[in-house]
């Protein structure tokens, strides 16, 4: 695989397994992302044997001939935020399902490898108190018409697997934390809230659970399964990294030497999943990947150090974002 098109390269998780590809690998990388306003091109900008083609891979034609000159496809790019796809479905639908559609087509007339990156979230939530976790057996059930988007789009890789021979293969990984994540995102905006003198913001009792791994280590897992994974396989990606919202606030509180109560509670969110929590057995005990980050205390404590080096990126849409959370009672 010399020459890779990474979809949605240039947003927070995209643009971190750029960074992994050319630190790791030889490969030459065609990004192909809309940059919308959850892109960051300066986070891909001068890198070693990468090019931006800024498109819609909802678009055919420019999805096309793109996909024919590369080895592999690994498609990120989506909308990604659950509470804007409460405020507004269409673009999910849009990106998530036709995008994904686009992409199928395209790999399935050139005969190009596809990874699609997906999400935990299309198995919908587990109760607090259930030792189970997700695997790869647990049936669809997703919340929100984000995961219901995601969802579709996996059911669609599914199809062109099945129906086409399309050579596909499909993760599915847990809550991603670490740099250039956008500030909509719970750890973000909660560190960038801080920083700025102001309060955490907890949806509801902040008892929800996230398994949080951090995206170095979801970059490693889908160039593990590039790699080695098996056509037609899905595979959890996850780094048994279970917190309550409440203890992540906490943490961040006391990395700034703050109190640990000194957090509002908000309206939470409609339809709030309660629990996520992945076992990754079969990636890890298939394919031999191992995460890196098995500290997440260490991993955020380095994330708003991150945070903290890089407010000129960030501070310019913090108002923003601020006022479209007042606006629904969450500020
Ligand atoms: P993000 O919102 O930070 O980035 C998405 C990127 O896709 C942006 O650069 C955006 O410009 C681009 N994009 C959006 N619509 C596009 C379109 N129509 N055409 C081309 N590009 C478009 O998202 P993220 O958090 O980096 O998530 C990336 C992928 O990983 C998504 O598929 C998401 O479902 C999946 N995922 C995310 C997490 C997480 O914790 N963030 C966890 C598991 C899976
Ligand atoms: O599980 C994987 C998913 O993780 C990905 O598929 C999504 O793209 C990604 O956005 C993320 O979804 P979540 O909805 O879990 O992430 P978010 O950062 O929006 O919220 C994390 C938790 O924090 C969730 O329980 C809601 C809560 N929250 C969020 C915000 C923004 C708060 O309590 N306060 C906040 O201000």
């Amino acid at each position: 695989m010399s020459r890779l098109l990474v979809t949605g390269g240039a947003g927070f998780i995209g643009s971190n397994f750029v960074h992994y590809l050319v630190a790791n690998t030889d490969a030459r990388i065609t990004v192909l992302d809309k940059l919308t306003y959850a892109a960051t091109r300066e986070a891909i900008d001068g890198l070693d044997r990468v090019e931006l083609v800024v498109g819609d891979v909802a678009d055919g034609d420019v999805v096309e001939p793109l996909v024919a000159q590369h080895d592999a496809v690994v498609h990120y790019a989506a909308e990604s935020h659950n509470d804007n796809s409460l405020n507004d479905p269409s673009p999910f639908i849009k990106t998530n399902i036709l995008g994904t559609f686009t992409i199928l087509e395209a790999v399935r007339k050139a005969g190009t490898r596809l990874h699609h990156v997906s999400t935990d979230e299309v198995y919908g939530d587990l109760d607090l108190d259930d030792p189970k976790r997700f695997t790869e057996d647990t049936p669809y059930n997703p919340s929100s018409p984000y995961s219901a988007s995601k969802a579709g789009s996996d059911h669609l890789v599914r199809a062109w697997v099945r129906s086409f021979g399309v050579r596909a293969t499909i993760s599915n990984c847990s809550n991603n934390y670490g740099p250039w994540q956008h500030i909509e995102k719970f750890i973000p905006r909660q560190i960038t809230n801080v920083i700025m003198g102001g309060r955490p913001k907890l949806y509801g009792d902040g008892l929800n659970v996230r398994d949080w791994i951090h995206a170095d280590d979801h970059s490693s897992a889908v160039w593990t399964i590039l790699e080695k994974g098996t056509i037609g396989e899905t595979y959890l990606v996850g780094a048994d990294g279970e917190q309550t919202n409440l203890d992540v606030v906490r943490m961040i509180l006391k990395h700034f030497g703050r109190p640990e109560d000194d957090f509002d509670h908000v309206t939470d969110r409609a339809g709030h999943d309660r629990r996520y929590a992945i076992e990754s057995g079969k990636l890890r005990q298939q394919l031999g990947w191992q995460p890196k980050f098995q500290d997440f205390e260490a991993g955020l404590a380095a994330t708003i150090e991150w945070y903290q080096a890089n407010e000129a990126w960030w501070r310019p849409h913090k108002e923003a974002t601020e006022a479209a959370y007042a606006a629904k009672g969450q500020a």
